[in-house]
């Protein structure tokens, strides 16, 4: 039996009926309070770890998380992804500009690979565009980001504060050209840096 979360609680279907509802639409929506343990759920099982779910409910305790850009992919009102973006600060010689840090992000084991992911991140970057952020960064995954037209940070001048290879440390502009004079090391909170 696979288990699929909820907002209530635990849904148990067999591996056929999981697939099955592959073939439903999946919607893209904001969290909603009773689907924290969900997303903690997922990003437990999608990372194989307690960090991440950890470090999305330390984020969900401070002023600056946006609700509205933590947002879960669900099937028949069970949560099967998550993708949250949260503002962190540029630095350049005192000057500072706010962009939007991806992740974490995760999609169940189970029904990782269908596209899921990919409907996490477009509808994401569209939310964050439409509340007026005009670029974001994301740590990681060198692989699959830039199909989203993530590119290196370092082509912007843009460095994490913390060792990464370049091509695992990425950018992308909303606004087109937004990060062309602008350069600068990310300052991340402290939950995202206990957890790298
Ligand atoms: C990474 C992740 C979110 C992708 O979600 P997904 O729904 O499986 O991805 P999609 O179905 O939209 O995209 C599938 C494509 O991404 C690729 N892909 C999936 N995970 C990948 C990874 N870790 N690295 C590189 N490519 C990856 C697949 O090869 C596939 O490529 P293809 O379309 O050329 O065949 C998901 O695999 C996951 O939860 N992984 C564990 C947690 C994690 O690493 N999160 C990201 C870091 S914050």
């Amino acid at each position: 039996m696979d288990v699929l979360w909820t907002d209530h609680g635990e849904d148990r279907r067999s591996a056929g009926e999981m697939r099955m509802t592959m073939k439903m639409p999946i919607s893209i929506r904001q969290e909603s309070p009773r689907g924290h343990s969900a997303i903690k759920a997922i990003n437990d099982l999608a990372f194989k770890q307690v960090n991440e779910g950890l470090l999305i409910e330390k984020l969900r305790g401070t002023p600056d998380f946006i609700p509205g850009l933590s947002l879960v992919a669900e099937f028949e009102q069970g949560v099967i992804g998550h993708i949250l973006f949260y503002p962190v600060k540029i630095a350049d010689h005192g000057k500072k500009f706010i962009t939007l840090a991806l992740g974490p992000m995760c999609v169940h084991p189970d029904h990782q690979r269908k596209g899921v992911g990919t409907k996490l991140v477009h509808e994401g970057l569209k939310r964050a565009k439409g509340l007026g952020y005009r670029s974001v960064i994301v740590v990681e995954h060198p692989e699959y980001y830039p199909r989203f037209g993530f590119k290196e940070a370092s082509r912007f001048e843009i460095r994490a504060p913390f060792e990464v290879p370049d091509n695992a440390f990425c950018a992308i502009e909303l606004v087109r050209g937004e990060l062309k004079n602008k350069s600068g090391v990310v300052e991340y909170p402290q939950p995202y840096l206990d957890a790298v």
